[in-house]
Formats: structure tokens, C-alpha cells, sequence
């Protein structure tokens, strides 16, 4: 894993656009092509959200790579105009690197409406290594700073969809890992999803063998292809069908 700068917070660059750039990863934290499109079509879209969540009082959602918020924030902003008044979201995001407060700000500035949402992060930002709970009005967020290979052994509860949002896995390999992998699938519901904007073969193959079934699905933007996939309901697994195939 690369050491993003001796004190662990990110150092970032801007492209032509103003996206922010990883200059230890040399890649985007969203897609230039709109990343608040891009959280919609991959990560809601991708695990059937809103509607899950307007069925389900206690929703829980984990992320591997909080980056700027983004994705956190818009699906709060979401859940915030589509969720039913008394449920409630759990939000767990695993970052290694976070970024300074000035850079977040930047990387949030196209969206003023959720710039607005911030103030509970920026309140403890940049987070100490450890665990975080920030709680806003209708969520909780629980971040975990360090490496996720390591803190997602101490993550609080199962999740209902992950949102797999490291940098691209040929720069990020490991946050892809089929260690790593299997514990998104140990810490997944049964009937839970995951998402990601990534159709990666290896990816692919690390959640078929750690025992989500998986689909390709049109991708974000020029990405022709994502995945998205779910765990079985009744404990079957990708794997165990292959098994009993052979
Ligand atoms: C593509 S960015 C995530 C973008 C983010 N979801 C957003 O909404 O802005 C990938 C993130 O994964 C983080 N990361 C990379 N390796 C990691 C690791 N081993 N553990 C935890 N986070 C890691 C990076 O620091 C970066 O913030």
C-alpha cells in the first residue's frame, strides 16, 4: 500500500475539470464524467436503492473508500427526500488516507446542497486512525481510519449493500484482495449486494469465490461494464452451486 504522505492524509491533485487526483494512486477519486451521476447509476442504482430502503426501518450500507464523502453524502441526500420519516440509515466507510479539509470542501464544491450536509463531518476532520461515529439527523456514520484489510475485522454490523469504491484495482490492488472480499461476504446480509463501477476479471472472480453471485451491468459514463451482485438468502453461495454442478 502505498505511504500517501508520512502523516497518512492524502495528497491531492486537480485535473483540467477540478477533479480531485490521488497523487499516490494517480487516479480519480470520481468520475470526471460527474461523479454524483456516477454515485446514482453504480452504487444506489447498482444495490436497488432507494427502494430497499424504503421497506427496511434500519438500513446499512458499508464502503471501502471514503474519499471526499461523496458517495455518503448523496445517498444521505437521498435517503433524507425518499426514505419513510421514522427509518434510519447506518453508513460504515473504511478509509486508509483521508484528505484535508480544505481539499474536501473543493472536491464537494459543484454540489452546494451537499456541501451543506458537511458541517458534522468537517467538525471532526481530518479524523485521528480509529474508529469514528459521527452522527447526523437521520444517520449514523461510522468511519474507520486505517488500512480496511485490517479495521473491517472490527466493523459493527452486517451491511445490506456495500458500495467497493477503491481506486482502480490495477493502482489499488489492495482493496480488492479475495481477503478482503471474503470479509465484505462475511460482513454482508443474507439477501445483501454489493456494487462497484469496476467489471475487473480478477474483481470478478475474488466475489465469486468469496460467494456472491455475480452480474456485469452497463457501466457508468465510457465504462461499458460494472458489477453488481448479491448473497444468497439462504446461505448458497456462487461457489457451492459450482460445486454441486461439477
Ligand atoms: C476512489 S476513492 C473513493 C471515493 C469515495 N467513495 C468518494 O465518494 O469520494 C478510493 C479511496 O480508497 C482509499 N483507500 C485506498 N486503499 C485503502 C485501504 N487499504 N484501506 C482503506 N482505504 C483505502 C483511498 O485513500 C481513497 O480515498
Amino acid at each position: 500500500m502505498p505511504n500517501a504522505k508520512a502523516d497518512n492524509q492524502a495528497s491531492i491533485l486537480w485535473t483540467a475539470n477540478d477533479t480531485p487526483l490521488s497523487s499516490a494512486y494517480d487516479d480519480t477519486y470520481y468520475s470526471k464524467e460527474g461523479g454524483r451521476e456516477e454515485t446514482g447509476h453504480v452504487f444506489l442504482a447498482g444495490n436497488g436503492l432507494p427502494d430497499r430502503w424504503r421497506t427496511m426501518p434500519d438500513f446499512t450500507i458499508g464502503e471501502l473508500g471514503f474519499g471526499t464523502g461523496l458517495n455518503f453524502l448523496q445517498t444521505y441526500h437521498r435517503f433524507m427526500a425518499t426514505a419513510p420519516k421514522d427509518h434510519r440509515l447506518t453508513f460504515i466507510s473504511f478509509e486508509a488516507f483521508p484528505m484535508n479539509p480544505g481539499a474536501m470542501i473543493r472536491a464537494l464544491s459543484p454540489w452546494p446542497d451537499l456541501a451543506s450536509l458537511t458541517r458534522p463531518l468537517l467538525a471532526i476532520w481530518p479524523p485521528s486512525a480509529g474508529w469514528h461515529t459521527i452522527p447526523f439527523e437521520k444517520a449514523a456514520l461510522h468511519l474507520a481510519v486505517g488500512d480496511a484489510n485490517a479495521t473491517i475485522a472490527e466493523m459493527p454490523r452486517k451491511a445490506d449493500a456495500w458500495y467497493l469504491d477503491g481506486f482502480s484495482p490495477a493502482k489499488n490492488p489492495e482493496l480488492w484482495g479475495e481477503a478482503l472480499m471474503a470479509a465484505v461476504f462475511r460482513n454482508t446480509k443474507d439477501g445483501g449486494t454489493f456494487a462497484t463501477y469496476t467489471a475487473a476479471g480478477w474483481v470478478r472472480r475474488n466475489l465469486e469465490a468469496a460467494g456472491f453471485m455475480v452480474e456485469r451491468r452497463r457501466g457508468f459514463g465510457r465504462k461499458r461494464e460494472m458489477l453488481a451482485g448479491m448473497k444468497n438468502r439462504h446461505g448458497d453461495t456462487a461457489g457451492s452451486r459450482a460445486k454441486e454442478a461439477e
